[in-house]
């Protein structure tokens, strides 16, 4: 018999996508209001969560719904120092060619033009509309010009018989503020006339994703947050059993508790932990992952984490480094205020800026009342190790 092919996923879309009930259902209802009343979802919903929680895979999940509901789906993803609108409009453009509704002369002409101002072909959306970091009031002809490609779309989608128009944005927290502005104004404008705009933002970010939108336009604060949390262990369980169930492939008891442990409920470690063991076992059908492949993949496993560990503290000042370093110090996993505050030699106010801004990189999180933790399981051994924390 031949060994078969991993089923997992580290750093892939899911093959079976675990959990998530809520936020899918709710996800479905918003797409159901385009479908059923030809008219705007409701403000852009913003899913937020440190990295490798299944954002994407989320938000990929929903585009595949939308698509079997008769949507035409546009997805961008930001990138830092790239502009977020040129993409926007080409990939509208394309997902417009693809339905074949961009047939339509008159839906071609206005997304043309509108594509050129966007610099599609080649103009700098920054230095078309003069925008400097910090501008306070978006252009108003760069918001008329999103507004007119969103409706002009979703519109002519519409008239031929889809659902509507759903745009995606992963990696919001990478956009330029300005362009986020721009896009928060031109939404808010089209909800004045909901009735007229078979339409849905849905996008996805890091944990500092909220707090920009809250900046970059007053009303931004009604956005539907969504945050994306660590899977429990019935649901962590799932992860690592359905895909090798789909191939008659079972876990020991004792290996899935071990994983269960090393991943500790997060979704990318699950997906890592199931094909390091599984490239170790190289089971074949009616086979069981034991205890000892866990062991004997261990080792990719560790150096993988290793690598991520690394990346994020090297992404990290060096104040920000001694902020980890103070919370890798503590025995337990939630670490109190006080004690980083301590072991920094300041008081707990004054480490509030290193605390944000590790927060908003996703690296450590809240857990509780003045705790907190690290976001990656495992990167408080980490730097201890490597850097005597
Ligand atoms: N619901 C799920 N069921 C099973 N596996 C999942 C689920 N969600 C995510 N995963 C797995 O977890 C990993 C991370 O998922 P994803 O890329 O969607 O996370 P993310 O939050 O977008 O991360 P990043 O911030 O790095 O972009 C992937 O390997 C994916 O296969
Ligand atoms: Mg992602």
């Amino acid at each position: 018999m031949t060994t078969l092919r991993s089923p997992f996923t580290p750093g892939d879309l899911p093959r079976v996508l675990v959990g998530r009930v809520p936020e899918r259902t709710r996800l479905r209802d918003l797409l159901a209001r385009v479908t059923a009343y030809g008219e705007l979802a409701g403000p852009p919903v913003v899913l937020h969560a440190p990295r490798g929680l299944g954002k994407t895979s989320l938000l990929r999940d929903t585009e595949d719904r939308a698509r079997e509901l008769g949507f035409v789906t546009a997805w961008v993803a930001c990138a830092k120092g790239s502009t977020m609108f040129p993409e926007l409009a080409s990939s509208v453009r394309r997902a417009l060619i693809d339905a074949e509704v961009l047939d339509d002369r008159s839906t071609r002409r206005v997304l043309d033009s509108i594509a050129v101002e966007f610099g599609l072909f080649g103009i700098s959306f920054s230095s078309e509309f003069g925008l400097a970091a910090g501008e306070s009031a978006p252009p108003a002809a760069a918001i008329s010009g999103l507004e007119r490609l969103l409706h002009q779309a979703a519109h002519s989608v519409r008239e031929r018989g889809g659902a509507g128009l759903l745009v995606l944005i992963d990696e919001l927290h990478a956009a330029p503020y300005a362009e986020l502005a721009i896009l928060l104004n031109a939404l808010q404008n089209l909800a004045g006339r909901r009735a007229e705009n078979p339409l849905a933002l849905m996008t996805a970010g890091l944990p500092s994703t909220p707090e920009m939108i809250m900046r970059a336009a007053t009303f931004g604060e009604r956005s539907e947050f969504i945050s994306i949390e660590r899977f429990d262990d019935d649901d962590s369980r799932r992860v690592l059993q359905e895909p090798a169930t789909g191939l008659e492939v079972s876990w020991h008891p004792d290996a899935l508790a071990a994983a269960l442990a090393v991943a500790d409920g997060n979704p990318y470690l699950l997906q890592l932990a199931g094909d390091a063991t599984w490239q170790a076992a190289a089971p074949v059908a009616g086979d069981v992952l034991e205890l000892a492949d866990l062991q004997a993949g261990e080792d990719r496993m560790r150096g993988q984490m290793a690598a991520m560990c690394r990346a994020r503290w090297d992404s990290a000042s060096e104040l920000e480094q001694s902020f980890l370093a103070a919370m890798a110090d503590y025995a337990q996993e939630i670490v109190p205020r006080e004690h980083i505050a301590h072991t920094m030699g300041r008081d707990t106010r004054s480490i509030s800026v290193p605390r944000a801004r590790l927060i908003d990189r996703g690296v450590i999180e809240a857990a509780g009342r003045g705790r907190l933790r690290f976001t990656l399981p495992g990167m408080a051994a980490w730097v201890r190790d490597h850097h005597g924390g």
